[in-house]
């Protein structure tokens, strides 16, 4: 979480607005996602990466939060977009980005979105497998195109992150395993092609990293490969992708990281790299996707039901849960929560802060201190999500998504609607 402000009313300020009036005036729950901090945020990559190294590209891994809004504003601030599916890439281009800052990602794209990005002329497909590379050739010698091409490779770091998220590891369903046979195989069949242009290499850890431990691990099997495939099949290495996952703070005790703390040293031992290998330095990308966005966001709910069980335990329901928020139930999250019109009061409750599903696992945050003056009808403020919460949200038990509104100094707009009952039969027949 971030530091806050409390305004003279006691109530909680994000984003230069009161929070008390978002709730009333939006209705809860409500996301609030602060596009001042996404600005900024996609600034220090500029200023730190982008703009201090010569040919560097970082790319937003939108998944972390996709609303044609939210994409508006990172390409507008110089960012790439990190897109994993055919609905990704349609938003993306839907709300104007340009299809050469697109990289495509995914471990088992479909014949129909292969077709549907090469025809619109996507600037990488990240490979993640030989099945998808004969599909992708196949796709482009129809339509005639040349597709640039990074393949993804499992460097075989186990990070350090829930198993969940973990995703670098040998035993991975993502990228070519780096067996010999396997790997000079699959390359060779890249740098055959006419349709495919083999740019280079992409590896992705992990999520929410604290350190730059496994990136610097995983780099230097990378750059082994590099050696490798330079002296042994002649593969000229022109980009290399090092991925996202660089940790947020979401509860005390955690870490804010700066992207250059994995940048720096990531780029140092590449420089000092291709100066011992005498070759030109590639083009480095980087995706982080919850580093840009995840203090950005907000969830407001409506305390409803309060439960206490003497000696035990206390719990307050809110009008949402684990529909907007699974990342209780997915990776046991933590989340740091106050009374929004109480933000002045001293925390001096314990609680457990609870949806309002029919299933026990369906908590927000599991333990928390809240002001002990917290009743029904007060709003409820989650710090830390504005990743991986929108985007990963259900309609379980017919809970209708919340509306999303983005804030800026001050100002606030209705960014996304809140879903209706009607919405959620529009589908059935
Ligand atoms: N690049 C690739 C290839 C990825 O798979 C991911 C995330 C990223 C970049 C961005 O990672 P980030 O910078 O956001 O850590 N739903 C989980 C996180 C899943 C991450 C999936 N891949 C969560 O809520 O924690």
């Amino acid at each position: 979480m971030r530091e806050y402000r409390v305004n003279e009313q006691g109530h909680l300020v994000f984003g230069g607005c009161d929070t008390v009036e978002l709730a009333r005036e939006y209705g809860t729950p409500l996301y609030a996602v602060d596009e001042g901090y996404i600005v900024e945020r996609c600034r220090e990559i500029r200023n730190t990466f982008t703009d201090k190294y010569l040919n560097t590209r970082a790319a937003f891994a939108s998944k972390a939060l996709q609303t044609l809004d939210v994409i508006r504003i990172v390409t507008r601030e110089g960012m790439y977009l990190d897109t994993v599916s055919g609905g990704e890439i349609y938003a993306a281009l839907k709300a104007g980005t340009d299809p050469s800052k697109i990289l495509f990602h995914g471990n088992n794209k479909t014949e129909g979105e292969i077709l549907y990005a090469v025809r619109n002329n996507i600037g990488r497909f990240v490979v993640d497998n030989e099945y998808e590379l004969d599909m992708l050739e196949k796709a482009c010698s129809e339509l005639g195109r040349v597709q640039k091409i990074q393949l993804r490779i499992t460097p075989g770091v186990d990070s350090h992150t829930h198993s969940k998220i973990n995703t670098g590891r040998l035993d991975s369903k993502f990228g070519i395993s780096l067996e010999p046979e396997n790997r000079d195989r699959i390359i060779r069949k890249a740098m055959k092609s006419e349709h495919l242009d083999l740019m280079g290499f992409h590896f992705h850890v992990g999520s929410q990293l604290q350190s730059n431990e496994d990136h610097l691990m995983a780099l230097e099997i990378l750059l082994d490969l590099v050696r490798e495939v330079r002296g042994n099949l002649g593969l000229e290495v022109k980009e290399l992708n090092l991925g996202g996952g660089f940790g947020v703070r979401y509860v005390d005790g955690e870490e804010d990281t700066r992207v250059s703390d994995f940048t720096e040293p990531m780029m140092d031992a590449i420089r000092a790299f291709c100066v011992e290998e005498k070759m030109a330095m590639p083009v480095i990308y980087i995706e982080p996707g919850r580093w840009v966005v995840a203090n950005a966001g907000i969830t407001l709910y409506t305390v409803g039901s309060i439960k206490e069980i003497p000696g035990m335990k206390t719990y307050v329901a809110v009008d949402g849960g684990m529909p907007d928020n699974p990342r209780y139930i997915l990776y046991e999250a933590e989340y740091e929560a106050v009374v929004a019109n109480k933000a002045g009061l001293p925390a001096d409750k314990t609680v457990s802060i609870v949806g309002k599903c029919c299933e026990s696992g369906d908590i927000v945050v599991e333990q928390t201190n809240l002001t002990g003056k917290v009743e029904s009808g007060d709003v409820l403020c989650v710090f830390t999500t504005g990743a991986y919460n929108y985007t990963m949200a259900s309609n379980y038990n017919r809970l209708p998504r919340p509306a999303m509104v983005l804030l800026r100094e001050g100002e606030h707009r209705l960014s996304v609607r809140r879903e209706t009952w009607e919405d959620l039969v529009a589908r059935e027949l």
